[in-house]
């Protein structure tokens, strides 16, 4: 009973200590993924909510019902995805093969568009974990994930307000 306690206790202990040494760098990670994925574009097509939809580039894929791993997140961000409108990110991504294994002449038409922005490895990795942490696995978007998007009361979120109405008789 007693050791049962102890092992208890350290174990808390240790939850709190790992969440605290875990929680800024998470923080930081999904701040700077969120600006890339404003920056780049992705939420042109992709939507803030990521479950994208018809525009311009075509019909973009869900990030929400995505069952990508991280690698593959990560080659389609740097490579784009030939013959569709997902555009590669990363800087002279077909010059060597290093893409598919496909160069510039062996892709050929389907030679996916440039994206808005180049990024860098890293900033590949910040929006892929953007991504995971955000918007994959995580259902239908609501009224809180718009207002984490947008910032907490803000106006282009009503709509998922009313969505979600309240049985209660909201207070709007
Ligand atoms: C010009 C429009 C456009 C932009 C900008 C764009 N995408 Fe895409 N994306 C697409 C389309 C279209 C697809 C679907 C490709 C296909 O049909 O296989 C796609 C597919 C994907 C996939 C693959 C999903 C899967 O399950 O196969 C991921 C991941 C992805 N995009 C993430 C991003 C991220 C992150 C950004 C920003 C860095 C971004 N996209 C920018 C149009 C776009």
């Amino acid at each position: 009973m007693r050791r049962a306690l102890i092992g208890a206790g350290l174990l808390a202990m240790w939850a709190g200590a790992s969440a605290l040494a875990q929680d800024p760098g998470a923080r930081r990670v999904a701040g700077e993924g969120k600006q890339i994925y404003q920056r780049a574009n992705c939420v042109g097509c992709h939507k803030w909510h990521g479950d994208g939809g018809g525009g311009y580039g075509g019909d973009a894929l869900s990030l929400r019902k995505s069952e990508l791993t991280r690698d593959q997140i990560i080659e389609v961000l740097r490579c784009g995805r030939p013959g569709t409108g997902m555009p590669y990110h990363l800087r002279g991504a077909y010059d060597g093969d290093e893409c598919y294994g496909l160069t510039r002449e062996a892709v050929g038409k389907d030679m996916p568009i440039e994206g808005k922005t180049f990024l860098r490895p890293s900033e590949i990795e910040a929006v892929t974990d953007y991504v995971i942490a955000s918007l994959q696995h995580r259902g239908e978007p609501s009224y809180t994930d718009c207002e984490a998007f947008f910032g907490a009361g803000a106006r282009t979120c009503n709509v998922y307000k009313t969505a979600a109405a309240t049985p209660s008789g909201g207070t709007e």
